[in-house]
């Protein structure tokens, strides 16, 4: 579903990645974890086409998406919670939601049917604050916003750039049952995030990124018994 090869970029003079590599199989869940500043952020960035990809090849679902722009890819399938949760702050909830869907719309791609009632059954707090304008809500509810904005595009591939980032420990562990119930209904995700405890049950691999690139792979199992990896890579 998605392929990253000796993927190169950076701003301007500074290059962040250095052959970045990395696959997700049509339902698989992966991550890529690493310190702060590794090049994740970057990583997804170039996925998305919001920065240009300078050698290598990006794919999603046997498509190249090397020098399409972000609108392009949003239609490909490719829906992303970007870090920072982004959300328009002047709109309500459903005004948020309805305002991604119409993005995609005419494009004949009748992938996934996310709708306003989808979404709403997924977090049912959202519903209860469907009038309420974004910026009112918890930290917590714009990130389900964001996961909601993302998923009216009818991803086949959902990027999640810390998504749990900030949150309470019960929010955070609403946004992985959301993830694990996704994951079921064979969505293909990645997601970059430092909880490691909490994303075992969902991962199926971890991508260890260091310096713009992929050090290691393999499952969180794989990754639980070798805790110099951790320890090494992730400052844990
Ligand atoms: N807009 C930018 N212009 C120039 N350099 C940048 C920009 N954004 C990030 N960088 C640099 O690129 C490198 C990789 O940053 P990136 O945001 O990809 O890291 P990250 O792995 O996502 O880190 P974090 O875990 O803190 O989110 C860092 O050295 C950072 O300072
Ligand atoms: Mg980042």
């Amino acid at each position: 579903m998605l392929t990253l090869e000796h993927v190169t970029a950076g701003y301007g003079n500074s290059q962040v990645l250095f052959g970045m590599q990395l696959q997700a199989r049509d339902g698989e869940v992966v991550s890529m974890v690493g310190r702060n500043g590794m090049g994740k952020t970057t990583t997804v960035r170039t996925l998305m086409g919001m920065l240009p990809c300078r050698a290598g090849q990006i794919a999603v679902g046997g498509t190249p998406l090397n020098r399409l722009p972000p609108h392009v890819i949003s239609r490909l399938g490719v829906g992303l919670v970007p870090e920072g949760r982004r959300v328009f702050g002047s709109l309500n909830v459903q005004e948020n939601l309805v305002a991604t869907a119409r993005a995609v719309q005419g494009e004949g791609q009748a992938r996934g049917h996310w709708s306003l009632g989808r979404v709403f059954a997924l977090f049912p707090r959202l519903e209860e604050r469907r009038r309420q304008s974004a910026r009112t809500l918890s930290g917590g509810e714009q990130q389900m916003l964001a996961i909601g904005r993302a998923l009216m595009t009818n991803p086949r591939l959902l990027v999640l750039d810390e998504a749990t980032e900030g949150l309470a420990p019960l929010i955070r562990r609403e946004i992985w049952q959301c993830l694990q119930t996704l994951k079921g209904e064979g969505l293909t995700i990645l997601v970059v995030d430092k909880n490691l405890a909490e994303m075992a049950a969902l991962v199926d691999r971890h991508h260890i990124v260091e310096k713009g690139r992929v050090v290691w792979t393999g499952s969180p199992a794989e990754l639980a018994v070798q805790p110099e990896l951790a320890q090494r890579y992730l400052g844990l």
